[in-house]
C-alpha cells in the first residue's frame, strides 16, 4: 500500500545542508503496524511527513496504493491526506484558542460534516480518552498528556485508513501508555494500516515490522 523509492530529503538551512533521508526504499503492506525506531535528529520524524503527504522529498518516488502522493496538485494531496490519513504530530499542533471539542470537529468540517455529526463524533472520540470533562477546556488548560490525547481523537476523527504517529507515548504515564497500546492494537484489529514512530520498547515490538533508522537510512529489524 506505501511504497517508497530511493528516497531522500536534504533541508537547506544558513547553517548549511541537512541530509535527513538518504535513499530510502522500503513498502509497507496494508494492515501492518509498522514501528520506526532510531536515536533523537535521525530522520523519523522526516519519514513519516513524507509517507503522509506532507513533505515532498527531495528525490524518489511515494506511493499510497500505487498512485505518487507527490505527483498530485496541492489540493489533491490535501484531499488525499484528510480522507485517507491521520497524522499524530509530535508536538500536537492543536490548535489554541479552540476548545478540545472544537478541535476534534475541525478535520470532521473540513470533511463536509454538518455541525451535529461533527460535535457527536468529537464527543464520543473524547468520552472514549477519558476527556468527557474537559470538552470546552482549551489546549493551554489541559495537561500535556491530554493534550495529546485530544491530538489522538483529532487523528481518528475521520475515521483513517493509514494512521501516522509520532512520539505517541511521550507524554503518558504508564497506565495512558497501556491504554494508548490497547487503542493501537484496536485499530490494527480494524485492518488499519500504522506508522508509528517511537522509543518506547514495548510499542516497537508490538509492529509487523521495526524499522530502524540511522543518519537517514532505513534498515529492517524485524
Ligand atoms: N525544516 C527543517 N529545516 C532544516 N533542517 C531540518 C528541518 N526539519 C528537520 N531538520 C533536520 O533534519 C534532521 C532530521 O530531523 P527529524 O525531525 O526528522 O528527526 P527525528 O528523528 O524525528 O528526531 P527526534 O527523535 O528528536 O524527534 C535533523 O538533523 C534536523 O535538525
Ligand atoms: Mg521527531
Amino acid at each position: 500500500m506505501i511504497k517508497l523509492e530511493s528516497v531522500s530529503k536534504t533541508y537547506r538551512h544558513k547553517e548549511g545542508v541537512v541530509h535527513a533521508l538518504s535513499d530510502v526504499t522500503l513498502s509497507i503492506e496494508k494492515g501492518k503496524l509498522v514501528t520506526i525506531v532510531g536515536p533523537s535528529g535521525c530522520g523519523k520524524t522526516t519519514l513519516l511527513l513524507t509517507i503522509g503527504g506532507l513533505v515532498h522529498p527531495t528525490t524518489g518516488k511515494v506511493s499510497l496504493d500505487d498512485k505518487s502522493v507527490y505527483d498530485l496538485s496541492v489540493k489533491g494531496r490535501a484531499e488525499l491526506r484528510l480522507k485517507r490519513v491521520g497524522f499524530l504530530f509530535q508536538t500536537f499542533n492543536l490548535i489554541p484558542y479552540l476548545t478540545a471539542l472544537d478541535n476534534v470537529c475541525v478535520p470532521l468540517y473540513l470533511a463536509g460534516k454538518v455541525i451535529d455529526e461533527q460535535r457527536k463524533r468529537a464527543r464520543e472520540l473524547l468520552e472514549g480518552f477519558g476527556l468527557g470533562g474537559r470538552l470546552e477546556h482549551k489546549p493551554a488548560e489541559l495537561s500535556i498528556g491530554q493534550q495529546q490525547r485530544v491530538a489522538l481523537a483529532r487523528t481518528l476523527a475521520n475515521d483513517p485508513e493509514l494512521v501516522l504517529a509520532d512520539e505517541p507515548t511521550g507524554n503518558l504515564d504508564p497506565a495512558m501508555t497501556g491504554e494508548l497500546l490497547s487503542t493501537f492494537r484496536k485499530l490494527h484489529e480494524a485492518g488499519k494500516t500504522i506508522v508509528i514512530v517511537t522509543h518506547n520498547c514495548q510499542l516497537a515490538d508490538e509492529g509487523d515490522m521495526r524499522l530502524e533508522l540511522r543518519e537517514g537510512r532505513a534498515a529492517v529489524r524485524k
